[in-house]
């Protein structure tokens, strides 16, 4: 496994490998990676010859400069759990080779930009929106692995491939959970000790919603939800919504595929989640 810090040398490498007639598995993250990013890496091994992992805390993407801050950096680690798993390349730049200049693209995601984390982290979806067709345009990759916890992120990835005409296959991988249910997170580890024991609510909260859909609307449920939350969480969005245009729902009937989506703090940490509901 090699790591390369600048676009130059890794774009290099992988023409090498394409001019072999190799095709490139990439699987973007932010660092701090746990089981749900190594399975995406085993997705992306299983699919294609070469698999190449970013790491890269992206600046533009967040809107709290806390959160920014605090984001934990576990280069060692990452490069330790990227080896065991056979990645072939990390890209591992900095800041200032991502973004030389002042960036001023502005994407239109349309209505998936304007509910649920759109609406509560303003200019989110741009900043994953530039970062991930940069890197799109440095790698160049046959097939790209995204994780189905953001399932929004992953909507808008979606999206954005066929705003830029990419020729690069979108791959969803499933949510990864701790034992007790907790979506897999990078964020996990900034909950207290304390916290931590009230996190899995998330989970048994959307779980509850399912055991519900057949003797409650969906408005009922999501208020309902949002009540069992407020006891021990500051729950940002409890909605039901439509799969494929991220859009609430009031009766079962509006869908074929619902899904509940979910933001709540806990402590100072902001978790999300989400759950594909059997109609
Ligand atoms: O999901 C993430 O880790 C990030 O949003 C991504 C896709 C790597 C873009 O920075």
């Amino acid at each position: 496994m090699k790591t390369y810090n600048t676009i130059k040398e890794l774009q290099k490498e992988l023409e090498v490998q394409k001019q072999k007639g190799k095709t490139i598995g990439f699987v973007p993250t932010m660092g701090a990676l746990h089981a749900g990013h190594i399975s995406l890496v085993h997705q992306a091994r299983a699919a294609c010859d070469i698999v190449v992992v970013s790491i890269f805390v992206n600046p533009i993407q967040f809107n709290n400069p806390e959160d920014l801050d605090k984001y934990p950096r576990t280069f060692e680690s990452d490069a330790t759990l990227l080896e065991e798993a056979t990645c072939d390349y990390i890209f591992y730049p900095t800041v200032d080779e991502m973004y030389p200049e002042k960036v001023n693209q502005k994407y239109d995601f349309g209505l998936l930009e304007t509910v649920m984390e759109g609406a509560f982290r303003e200019g989110h979806f741009n900043g994953v929106g530039v970062v991930v067709n940069k890197l799109f345009e440095i790698v160049n990759a046959d097939q790209a692995f995204f994780g189905k916890k953001d399932f929004q992120q992953l909507a808008i990835i979606r999206r954005l491939v066929e705003i830029e005409k990419l020729p690069v296959k979108v791959m969803a991988g499933e949510t990864m959970r701790e034992c007790d249910g907790l979506a897999m997170s990078s964020r996990n580890v900034r909950l207290t000790e304390e916290d931590r024991k009230f996190a899995p609510e998330i989970f048994s909260t959307l779980n509850w919603v399912n055991e519900n859909m057949g003797n409650q609307s969906p408005t009922e449920l999501m208020e309902e939800a949002m009540k069992k939350l407020s006891v021990h969480f500051k729950p940002e969005y409890f909605q039901i919504v439509d799969g494929l245009t991220l859009q609430k729902i009031n009766k079962w009937e509006d869908t074929n595929y619902p899904i509940a989506c979910v933001a709540a703090n806990l402590g100072r940490v902001r978790l999300i989640d989400n759950l594909e509901l059997n109609r």
